[in-house]
């Protein structure tokens, strides 16, 4: 998975629904285009919004990447749900 933040933050698994389970990031931690305002896949060049996960542009417009739900803890650090983790596996 990927954060973003960006006007709150934004986290999604790191698979491109292009073709299922191809790694998105350019390089390590590097999912944003130039301007950092889209997320952009590596292999493709799908964007997507950053806010919704819509693709935007690229062979994959109309879906969306699968948010991954944060639980924000009262020390200031974050978590993912635990439903996040049992569907992933
Ligand atoms: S695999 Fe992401 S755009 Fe093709």
């Amino acid at each position: 998975m990927f954060v973003v933040r960006r006007n709150g933050l934004h986290a999604w698994r790191k698979a491109c629904p292009h073709w299922a389970n191809t790694s998105m990031a350019w390089r390590k931690d590097a999912f944003l285009n130039p301007d950092g305002t889209r997320i952009v896949c590596s292999a493709h060049g799908a964007q997507f919004d950053i806010a919704t996960g819509v693709c935007t542009l690229g062979p994959c417009i109309g879906e969306t990447l699968v948010r991954v739900s944060l639980i924000y803890l009262g020390d200031g650090s974050l978590a993912v749900s635990r439903n996040e983790l049992e569907t992933s596996t």
